[in-house]
């Protein structure tokens, strides 16, 4: 029997009939009626479609164990800040994307340590607390960092000139939920570009920038575990990351900072910047 375009959707749907997991059949029947829409809709040619093929298959090709194209094709689309936002929605500081350059062990650091290994810079101070949304403070709350240098590179980016592990420390709250360390303010910096996300980039025209930002993961027991990031104030790109998120509330001042007194107190020198960030974790 011929299939005509819409009773050719109703046969591939059919075949889902015998799916045994139900959520699996509503996955694959809603993004089924999505795609054979848009091909319709947009009367895709032979050569469009080949062209479609090649992309992912690169897309594919681009990701090992280090690197993960398909994450940077869903972050730049707006998929992952979706997937982040409809889950997201609970009590507490907002979340935001996770990003590619998290290691599992950040190293564990002492509070008041610095996460600059190379000692250059400027002086960076961040300080913080994690609470409970009720205001208790979170005791013992881990608070998991990472960010660049000040010239917007990861460590892992730089094996040659960064150490392992600069910008980055696993730190414990004290018994008032408070934590902090010294570190530099964080640059913005362009997303990888040269795989088949930079392409597809530079064919419509977008910039690849994120806005500077310290990622942070907090924890605590009987909390939901939060990923987010600290904007930095004054940073270009704040109205336009290309992975799209920003949320108001996470844009934090870096202010400078000249008084000798409370420069003495953080072990710094004059002048250095101050950034506090207070983190609220939702109840499980
Ligand atoms: C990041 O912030 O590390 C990041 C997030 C999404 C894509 C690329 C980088
Ligand atoms: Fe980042």
């Amino acid at each position: 029997m011929d299939l005509d375009e819409s009773s050719l959707l109703d046969a591939v749907l059919a075949t889902l009939d015998g799916t045994p997991d139900p959520r699996l059949k509503e996955i694959l029947t809603t993004v089924g009626r999505h795609l054979h829409a848009a091909v319709r809709e947009l009367r895709l040619t032979n050569r469009e479609w080949e062209q479609a093929v090649e992309f992912l298959t690169a897309v594919g090709h681009t990701s090992d164990a280090t690197r993960q194209e398909f994450v940077l094709l869903s972050d730049v689309l707006g998929v992952s800040m979706l997937v982040e936002t409809i889950n997201g929605a609970h009590a507490g500081t907002e979340s935001t994307v996770l990003g590619p350059f998290h290691m599992v062990d950040s190293p564990a650091r002492e509070l008041g340590d610095s996460v600059n290994l190379i000692g250059k810079g400027q002086p960076c101070v961040i300080t913080g607390s994690v609470r409970d949304v009720d205001g208790t403070p979170l005791s013992g709350a881990t608070v998991d960092i990472w960010q660049c240098d000040e010239n917007g590179f990861y460590d892992v980016q730089q094996p040659e000139s960064q150490p392992p592990g600069n910008g980055r420390g696993l730190f414990h709250a004290d018994d008032e939920g408070r934590f902090w360390f010294r570190t530099v303010v964080p640059s913005h910096y362009p997303i990888p570009t040269d795989g088949p996300v930079g392409a597809l980039l530079a064919a419509t025209r977008r910039h690849p920038y994120r806005p500077a930002h310290v990622h942070v993961i907090a924890e605590a027991p009987g909390h939901v575990p939060l990923t987010t990031h600290m904007f930095v104030a004054d940073s270009p790109y704040l109205d336009s990351d290309a992975v799209f998120a920003v949320r108001g509330n996470l844009v934090t001042e870096f202010a400078e900072v000249t008084e000798p007194a409370e420069a003495e107190q953080y072990g710094v020198s004059v002048p250095f910047r101050h950034a506090h960030f207070d983190i609220q974790l939702a109840r499980a």
